[in-house]
């Protein structure tokens, strides 16, 4: 797969690219990962990127011609090379985009070329959205100051769903979000650190029961930090039964004046203590 990436600022994307899995990808020949300096397409001495906006207002818009010149310039890179250029996806970074998520990546990972414009400033002319891109992404809920940080998450995250970028040991089969749930908890060696214990469960070599412990934990974590995401996993009857436990034993302590998470109604079902350090999912 082949990621064309235009941006005022390639000196960004040096580095993330060229360390741990990306790089191993690109090593490999699955991946191309190509930046371009939007400026190396503006006209004149100056080479101007961006202009005061029609109308009127603060800041300064990115222009068309050098955006358009950039993004013709990486199709027909990319159709030279035989790596897409014609059902190339053409994404806009932009925090009025629809949200990335793990489903929009695996849409994108199906394409063989992907062209990603980074905005910058108060914006882009909107003759880019209309009459260029042929989708708009943000990241998130919040303003960055460009589109490179959300380009690289976009390529990291596609990039590793291209077949033979992960190893086996990584493989996609067990991961959460793609499953729909959040992972479960981990452990490793040693199985006792600064008196916390590793749940007895997964040294007992019980196969079976470690994979039912997984899976509730899994389901667990999922309903108290993203019930949200419940409705889109299919859930076996199993599932079923332990989220409506879990649910009880959630309003049962929600309702008690005094929780005592040391004695929980339900096995397994005990509230986290108080965190000694923050935890930004409580
Ligand atoms: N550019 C600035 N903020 C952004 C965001 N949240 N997502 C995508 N592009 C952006």
């Amino acid at each position: 797969m082949r990621f064309d990436i235009l941006t005022l600022f390639p000196g960004m994307f040096e580095g993330p690219f060229d360390e741990s899995m990306l790089r191993r990808a690109v090593e490999r020949g699955l991946i191309t990962i190509a930046v371009h300096n939007i400026r190396d397409f503006a006209a004149g001495r100056h080479r101007i990127t961006d202009d005061a906006p029609y109308g009127g207002g603060a800041g300064m818009v990115m222009k068309p011609e050098p955006i358009f010149a950039a993004a013709e310039h990486a199709l027909s890179d990319a159709r030279a090379a035989g790596q897409g250029g014609d059902d190339s996806a053409i994404v806009l970074l932009t925090p009025q985009g629809r949200l990335f998520d793990q489903r929009i990546a695996e849409e994108l990972a199906q394409r063989r070329h992907l062209v990603l414009i980074c905005g910058h400033y108060e914006g882009v002319d909107e003759r880019v959205r209309e009459h260029l891109a042929t989708d708009e992404l943000s990241i998130g809920d919040y303003v960055l100051t460009g589109g490179e940080l959300p380009a690289m998450v976009v390529v990291d995250v596609v990039a590793r769903l291209v077949p033979g970028v992960l190893g086996a040991a990584e493989s996609l089969a067990e991961e959460s979000i793609s499953g729909g749930l959040l992972e479960y908890p981990q452990y490793t060696r040693p199985p006792e650190f600064r008196g916390w214990t590793v749940p007895e469960v997964l040294l007992s070599g019980n196969h079976a029961a470690i994979a039912r412990w997984r899976r509730d934990q899994a389901l667990l974590r999922t309903l108290r930090r993203r019930p949200d995401l419940l409705a889109q996993v299919s859930l076996t009857p199993a599932d079923q039964r332990f989220l409506e436990r879990a649910r009880e034993a959630e309003a049962a302590t929600d309702a008690s004046p005094d929780p005592d998470p040391e004695t929980p109604s339900t096995p397994g079902l005990a509230r986290p203590q108080p965190p000694e350090r923050v935890d930004p999912w409580c």
